[in-house]
């Protein structure tokens, strides 16, 4: 999509009821949707059927560098193009692939373009995720009667390769939900978009990682806000809650956090909201509301079905990952028990382990990939757990600790 203005005006979703929802250490059902609402969506995924995340769309000073960084670090393959070669004057935009992830990188070509200003405010960062929808009218119809804030009405745009239908709604901070369709749509991605152009990338420099899917997508909001976005999800989009964590799940001795998951799609859309708890010095959430500027797009966690081999790709191309100290390793077997992946292997690149009742996952996390201490990636396998890593939240948080105060931000 090339024209999405959000407006950095325009109220912030407010139409919420300010009940106090209890933290719960295991799953919990959904908190009490309010009388009309419930009336209306017993289920709210039959109202609103959302398919899947379609795409990220990041809004970045240079989308050109941004697509060599994605593409030669991440195993990225760089599918399509907008810019002044297409004939869109306004911004240059590529979309990149790998298994079912797709994001766009986007760059305002003046500043003239109505989102050139997230550039001095956020730095390069997550403006948009994609939700895919049977019926874009409709959708946008529901969510704007039930409270959410509208950016762009529903919108066909059209070339001949077919119709592609999308609209924008407000998130938190300056993030926004596009809804999508591209059922009559086959062209590269969106009119607008072309193929690349075959001499721009050499195919013997293309390595996938095995990157499959966006396993979820994590928000930083304002202290106090944590619930309101969770009742937005869950009475505008139809999400459920899946799980919360409070500040003795996560905390350390300076960085505390609190954590609710809303899941919708009928679970295959994950968005885990943070808030800062309060704390002795800065949380990392505080470092970056403030770096960020704001309520916005903390990590996105890729799946892969090898995260051995996963992460050994990354890290040949010079990703860069948090570490935790060996004595993590010593204790992992009492931990977490038989597992199939070699110790020794895992401690090696750092990857992470966590179990719950029905099964363990492996996990890691990069180092933000700009320079403000914003956006960071984390790599995940499942194995049975629908787990976030409770078990590794201490020793993360003092690894991340440890970054800060390199960072001079603790
Ligand atoms: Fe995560």
């Amino acid at each position: 999509m090339s024209d999405h203005p959000a407006n950095p005006k325009a109220p912030i979703y407010s139409a919420l009821v300010d009940d106090v929802v209890e933290f719960h250490d295991k799953a919990i059902p959904s908190s009490p949707v309010g009388e009309t609402v419930s009336k209306q969506t017993p289920e709210g995924a039959d109202v609103l059927p959302l398919r899947c995340i379609d795409h990220v769309r990041f809004f970045v000073g240079n989308a050109r560098q941004s697509a060599y960084f994605y593409r030669n670090a991440f195993g990225f393959d760089v599918i399509a193009y907008t810019g002044l070669e297409t004939k869109t004057r306004h911004e240059a935009g590529y979309v990149l692939r790998q298994g079912d992830i797709t994001f766009v990188l986007a760059s305002p070509l003046s500043p003239q373009h109505p989102d050139s200003y997230r550039i001095i405010q956020h730095g390069d960062g997550v403006q948009d995720i994609a939700l895919e929808v049977e019926d874009v009218t409709a959708a946008y119809r529901i969510v704007t009667e039930r409270g959410a804030v509208g950016v762009t009405p529903p919108t066909l745009l059209e070339d001949e390769h077919g119709v592609y239908e999308y609209a924008v709604i407000r998130a938190y901070g300056d993030t926004t939900h596009s809804f999508i369709n591209r059922d009559r749509y086959r062209g590269a991605f969106a009119p607008g978009y072309k193929p690349l152009d075959a001499d721009r990338y050499s195919p013997r420099t293309f390595r996938p990682v095995g990157l499959r899917a966006i396993d979820h997508i994590v928000g930083n909001v304002e202290e106090g806000k944590m619930n309101e976005w969770v009742r937005f999800y869950e009475h505008v989009l139809g999400f459920s809650q899946l799980v919360s964590f409070d500040d003795k799940d996560i905390s350390t001795e300076y960085s505390a956090l609190m954590s609710k998951v809303v899941q919708g799609g009928g679970g295959r859309i994950k968005f885990p909201i943070n808030e800062p708890a309060k704390s002795r010095r800065r949380s990392q959430i505080e470092e970056y509301l403030n770096f960020y500027q704001g309520a916005g797009v903390q990590h996105i966690a890729l799946a892969t079905d090898n995260i051995v081999e996963t992460v050994r790709a990354l890290r040949h191309n010079d990703v860069s990952f948090l570490r935790v100290p060996k004595a993590y390793y010593d204790m992992l077997p009492d931990r977490i028990g038989v597992i199939d992946e070699d110790l020794a292997e895992l401690a090696d690149l750092g990857i992470l382990v966590d179990r719950d009742d029905e099964g363990y996952m492996l996990q890691i996390f990069t180092k933000p990939v700009e320079d403000r201490p914003t956006l960071f990636f984390e790599i995940i396998e499942r194995h049975g757990s629908k787990s976030f890593g409770k078990g590794n939240f201490k020793a993360l948080f003092e690894a991340i600790e440890r970054e800060q105060a390199r960072r001079g931000t603790l």
